[in-house]
């Protein structure tokens, strides 16, 4: 095989100058006044599709965001590797904490990327995952490398909850039939420690709202005498965790499923450094649930965490007023076998059952999805490994991640067909933070660890 290392080394500077041209376009989904650079970026991916050699290039219409598909099938006989990623982003704000302008891509050393990091929204989540997949074909078609079919769809409303998704699949079945579908939009453990990521959590997403008087009130005169929904929300959210850190919501953990001790024993293997992380996040102590350590609290556990609060006065000076409303946004992380409705059903009933008298209160479902597990005793996990052994020299951990991409059990349901999530960003990497970014080493690490990924699944499709 091939050699996608000369290609790579051969293409290095075209390589990344295309992504930071991507990196360009302002792609937020959660903001309507960004929607033309939205469409625009469909654009530029179908368009690179076609420059990597793609046929049947499209951008699909749906109710909100397009869909842009490409494939290039060899023979139909051949498996099929489908490649999902998206090209939307999230908000850069707060933008006075990025050190360079969220669209204006630059490329700084870190300790952690002496060679170098892409500095932009997106960079990392997932512009610069998805495109690696991008690259990997582009190589692959034009040195006769690639050794099955292949299939795109990147989606452009992922981090709005793919709500145009969906129906999409629903609807094309047969479009994108495929033997594996394979995905980079998780991370892994540090460059020297590969890891595949073996399931994300689920999520449930409310906004909340607690409304008191029929109008802000002057606190001097109402004070004391009538509830401020403030004061109350901050009561009922603190509420919701006990002493231990458990979520209080009757109901709450019924379905979650318990690891056994030798499954967390296992666990326990990957490395981790309690220190490096403290030291990382300027925290002098962790703090979480009760009974579980670091790894286990943000991937096996579910959890319940206030996104954004509001209300009242919060502009310069002090106003002395008694808000009329608050608000608060709550996401609620879920572990198998939880369903998301349901329990965005607890949580409505107990939040609405804690509420005191003298306020209203209203719960607003947002978005959820449910957890995913992959098996690591398929071929595609297999393949993934072998991959990563033939570019890192290394064995990659199986760890289970504790973000969230709500779609993946709608795949699975849907095509039948089972997820493989090779990550190659960094915890590092500030993804949905100001200064998000990606190593160029990992970039183009992805690039060639990818097309291994091709032949490997392709010889064990054929039973070799
Ligand atoms: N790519 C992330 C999810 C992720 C990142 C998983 C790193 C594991 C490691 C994805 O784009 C994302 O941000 N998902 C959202 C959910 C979505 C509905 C907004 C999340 O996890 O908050
Ligand atoms: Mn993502
Ligand atoms: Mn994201």
């Amino acid at each position: 095989m091939p050699s996608p290392g000369s290609y790579i080394e051969q293409h290095r500077d075209r390589l990344v100058q295309e992504l930071l041209q991507l990196l360009q376009l302002p792609s937020v989904s959660a903001d309507p006044a960004f929607s033309q650079d939205v469409l625009e970026t469909a654009g530029a991916v179908a368009q690179s599709l076609v420059h990597a050699g793609c046929e049947n290039v499209e951008v699909c219409d749906t109710s909100g965001y397009p869909i842009v598909y490409g494939e290039k099938i060899l023979d139909p006989q051949l498996p099929t590797v489908l490649v999902y990623g998206h090209y939307d982003v999230q908000p850069p704000d707060p933008l006075e904490l990025w050190d360079s302008p969220p669209f204006e891509p630059v490329i700084r050393e870190t300790e952690t990327h002496p060679e170098g990091a892409i500095f932009a929204r997106g960079a990392c989540d997932d512009k610069g995952q998805f495109y690696m997949h991008v690259k990997a074909v582009e190589y692959m078609i034009r040195e006769n490398e690639l050794p099955c079919n292949v299939k795109f769809m990147i989606e452009g409303e992922e981090e709005v909850g793919s709500v145009s998704l969906g129906e999409f699949v629903k609807a094309n079945r047969e479009k994108l039939a495929n033997d594996i579908i394979l995905i980079s939009d998780t991370g892994m453990i540090a460059k020297d420690v590969p890891s595949i990521t073996t399931g994300l959590r689920g999520l449930s997403y409310a906004e909340v709202t607690v409304t008191g008087a029929n109008r802000d009130l002057h606190s001097g005169l109402y004070g004391g005498a009538v509830a401020n929904p403030i004061n109350v929300l901050a009561k009922m959210i603190a509420s919701l965790h006990d002493a231990d850190n458990h979520i209080t919501i009757p109901g709450f953990y019924d379905r979650v499923q318990e690891l056994s001790r030798k499954e967390r024993d296992l666990m326990a293997e990957a490395p981790f450094d309690l220190e490096a992380y403290k030291k990382a996040l300027d925290i002098d102590a962790v703090y979480g649930e009760k009974g579980y350590v670091t790894n286990e609290r943000n991937a096996i556990r579910p959890t319940l965490d206030v996104n954004g609060i509001w209300g009242g006065y919060t502009g310069e000076g002090a106003k002395t007023v008694i808000p009329s409303k608050a608000h608060a946004k709550i996401s609620m992380r879920l572990v198998p076998h939880q369903d998301w409705q349901e329990i965005m059903q607890l949580f409505r009933e107990h939040f609405e059952r804690i509420a005191p008298p003298g306020v209203r209160v209203s719960v607003k479902p947002h978005h959820g999805g449910e957890p995913y597990v992959t098996p690591i005793d398929h071929i595609g996990y297999q393949a993934a490994s072998k991959a990563f052994e033939a570019t890192f020299g290394k064995t990659p951990v199986p760890q289970r991640g504790g973000g969230s991409i709500p779609i993946l059990a709608l795949f699975e349901r849907e095509l039948k067909s089972k997820i493989i999530l090779m990550g190659f960003g960094l915890d590092s990497d500030a993804i949905h933070s100001p200064n998000e970014h990606f190593g160029v080493w990992n970039y183009l690490k992805g690039i060639e660890t990818i097309p291994y990924f091709y032949k490997y699944f392709t010889e064990l499709s054929a039973g070799k």
